[in-house]
């Protein structure tokens, strides 16, 4: 049984215009994906921006309609269920926002913000909530005496960790985490990182962990898709995507990761040159008349590429 399984999601969003508002057009901003998560494993939701992984994101947790297709959480269709059940489930699958300036309410104090979905799911006493808080604040490396604090007390690296505080208090099985680093210092990120593993381990969490950087979640995920204009050009293992990957746009997107080695900086700008020209001069091979990718066709077990 798979944990999550996402069958062919389509999310459309409405363009209105003229007097009367009508639907004139419509943003495929999700065109048609299918995907697994395995439980424990992280999986990493790539692209450039605007192909339409925080719309993936959102939509698994309910916040987005979906057009159509199935989410399939523990065998149960997410988009298919009455309030009551979707609720349930909702306690499971917690989110992680990109910005922790802007997800975190500013006049709230620690206390009110950690504890918003515990109120929201469990009738717990003051003190059984104050404790409870406390604990996972101190999980997250915070002082569990900050409770009282406002979020502009804290920097940026530990407002994300009161955001993981808040998400792990109702023992969530899937986490997603929506560029859950981009908002921060490099010198933070990979702090944030690492910790995002630990508590994977102790909390035996899967994430679901987008962002439009693959040097980023190079470290992270198990398995990885890469998204373009709401589908999926490749999906395969870490290794599969980064040693030997087969779409040309996922060659881009590597080759556009900066190696940290310096002798290695003529090599990289070559070999960009040359794979921004196999871009232009292979679009056939790799888009159909319309620009869309082609469906994806399994290369290995692991490994699947839209080729014609
Ligand atoms: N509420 C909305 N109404 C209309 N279009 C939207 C809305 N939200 C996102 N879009 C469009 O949908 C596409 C996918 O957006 P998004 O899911 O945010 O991509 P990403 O997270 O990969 O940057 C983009 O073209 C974006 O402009
Ligand atoms: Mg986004």
């Amino acid at each position: 049984m798979a944990f999550l399984k996402v069958n062919n999601l389509k999310v459309y969003y409405p363009i209105r215009g003229g007097f009367f508002r009508r639907v004139v057009a419509h943003v495929k901003a999700v065109d048609d994906i299918s995907f697994e998560l395995n439980q424990g494993e992280t999986y990493g939701l790539v692209g450039e921006s605007g192909c339409g992984k925080t719309t993936t994101g959102r939509t698994i947790m309910g916040l987005i309609k979906a057009t159509s297709g199935e989410v399939l959480f523990e065998n149960q269709d997410l988009l298919k269920m009455n309030r009551r059940d979707f609720n349930q489930h909702r306690k499971d699958i917690q989110m992680i926002f990109q910005d922790p300036y802007s997800s975190l309410n500013p006049r709230k104090r620690v206390l009110d913000i950690v504890a918003e979905p515990l109120r929201n799911f469990e009738r717990l006493s003051p003190a059984e909530e104050k404790k409870k808080v406390q604990f996972y604040l101190e999980k997250v490396g915070l002082n569990p005496e900050a409770i009282y604090n406002y979020p502009h007390e804290f920097s940026g690296g530990q407002r994300q960790r009161i955001g993981i505080a808040r998400a792990l208090t109702l023992k969530p099985k899937l986490i997603i985490a929506d560029e859950p680093v981009s908002a921060l210092d490099v010198s933070v990120q990979a702090q944030v990182l690492n910790f995002m593993q630990d508590i994977q381990k102790e909390f035996n969490l899967t994430y679901l962990f987008i962002s439009h950087d693959l040097g980023i979640i190079q470290h992270m995920c198990d398995r990885i898709g890469i998204m373009y204009r709401g589908q999926f050009v490749e999906e395969g293992t870490s290794r599969d995507i980064y040693t030997n990957p087969q779409h040309i746009y996922t060659k881009r997107l590597i080759s556009a990761i900066p190696d940290i080695n310096p002798e290695n900086r003529e090599n990289q700008m070559k070999l960009r040159q040359e794979i921004n020209s196999e871009y232009k001069n292979s679009y056939d091979k790799y888009f159909n008349a319309e620009g869309k990718v082609y469906n994806l066709k399994p290369i290995s077990d692991t490994h699947l590429v839209a080729l014609p």
